[in-house]
């Protein structure tokens, strides 16, 4: 690992983080766009690597790749025992009980397809419920939907607020059929930046016997999650929104709940027996990895959890706090510009329009500036049917984002102004 500032503590209020030692973990930040200086600010869709993580996953290749579980052989044993040590990382990141409870998928969208086709499949009938929330990614809905059609199920979705806050209200109404199998929501919506109040949303399901999941893509890299504390049944989500590569993902479940549901996928390394009569069924968590896993990608998140519980998830969160207060105060100062997503507890991105605009010009002008940030529907299309949008901008943050480059946001936007006035 490169040298770490020692970033143990979180910075008190207002006082703003060195990020020399940061940034210089990140090679791509090094980059010039278009002979400007790269401001990335499209990290609610990918965060950039570390070149530890890089270093990781080439150090995989050039020295122990192998396959795992199967060999007997000194390159399969070096690349089991890294792949593993993973695993009892993110069991300790997210304080779950067991590595039996951490399942490696391709990502967040391929968790909750499991968990809707393994645990829906196996429990879901005709005329029962999945609540979810109006300002679910695109990858809390679908699966949910495909589900309902196989079964005849009926999928529920809990509104929200102008200001983006879920109306909790609402969603304990939803739960009160007798007739919902699951509720599943999002942690931070990514079209909103809010975070939601999930451990009520817990508490209120439990209350009434019914298992959650929880979508984390958005929230982990960016404040603390405890599995145990929140006791949620399933929590969701990707190596690529934390700072490691993309292709790989986490889904943490219930021991007890993942031990009766049956198999996702069939295939390798997720059996014990295979006859032509019959299989019996690895443990878990291999009972849930059919095939061979994306077994650098695995390490290389290894990497990055490493990494970002060097920083410190408080230290991360206080700076992203103070670079959101900044953007936002800015940003309101350009008229005819509009934030989507005003909830009091909100993550670091800002998803704006301006009147007149698309936001897909107000993105490709400011990346003629070097600035990246992303604009569309963000996969959560039904958000911007709430306020009847087509699309926003949104510029998100990470730990290594700067006050300067929130500066060259602003000043790229009143670019776009006088280009258009
Ligand atoms: N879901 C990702 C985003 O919000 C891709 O941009």
């Amino acid at each position: 690992m490169s040298a770490l500032p020692a970033f143990t503590n979180a910075p008190a209020e207002n006082t703003e983080l060195d990020l020399t030692g940061i940034r210089a973990d990140f090679p791509i930040l090094r980059q010039r766009i278009h002979g400007k200086p790269l401001v990335y600010l499209d990290n609610a869709a990918s965060v950039q690597k570390p070149k530890v993580v890089i270093d990781a996953i080439s150090e995989c290749y050039s020295s122990y790749y192998a396959n795992i579980h199967r060999g007997v052989h000194l390159l399969s044993e070096r690349s089991t025992m890294a792949y593993e040590r993973t695993r009892e990382k993110v069991r300790a990141f997210l304080n779950a009980a067991s590595i039996q409870e951490i399942i490696f998928t391709r990502g967040t969208t391929e968790s909750i397809n499991l968990v809707a086709s393994s645990f829906g499949g196996s429990t879901v009938k005709a005329g029962d419920e999945i609540v979810i929330t109006g300002m679910e990614h695109h990858s809390n809905i679908v699966p949910w939907q495909l589900l309902c059609e196989r079964t005849g199920a009926v999928l529920k979705a809990a509104p929200f607020t102008d200001a983006g806050e879920l109306i909790l209200e609402e969603y304990e109404r939803l739960l009160n059929s007798g007739r919902v199998k699951l509720a599943a929501f999002v942690h931070i919506s990514n079209a909103l930046g809010t975070i939601n109040p999930v451990k009520t949303m817990v508490d209120l399901a439990r209350a009434r016997s019914i298992p959650t999941l929880i979508d984390g893509a958005q929230s982990v890299a960016h404040l603390t999650v405890d599995v145990r504390d929140l006791d949620c049944d399933f929590y969701a989500f990707s190596g690529h929104k934390i700072y490691g590569p993309s292709g790989v993902g986490v889904l943490y479940g219930k021991q007890s709940l993942l031990e009766a549901m049956p198999p996702y996928q069939g295939g390798g390394d997720m059996i014990s027996l295979v006859t032509f009569e019959k299989t019996e069924y690895a443990d878990l968590p291999n009972k849930f990895e059919a095939g061979t896993p994306n077994i650098a990608g695995v390490i290389g998140l290894g990497a990055a959890l490493d990494w970002l519980s060097a920083l410190g998830l408080d230290t991360v969160a206080a700076h992203e706090r103070l670079l959101l207060d900044y953007a936002t105060a800015q940003l309101l100062e350009i008229p005819g510009l509009s934030i989507m997503g005003t909830a009091q507890q909100k993550a670091a991105l800002v998803a704006f329009t301006l009147q007149g605009i698309h936001p897909h010009d107000i993105g490709t002008i400011l990346d003629r500036e070097g600035v990246a940030i992303r604009a569309g529907h963000h996969c959560a299309q039904p958000v911007m049917q709430r306020y009847g949008v087509p699309a926003t901008a949104r510029a998100s943050f990470a730990v290594y984002n700067t006050r300067d480059e929130v500066d060259a946001l602003v000043k790229a936007l009143w670019k776009v102004k006088e280009l258009f006035a």
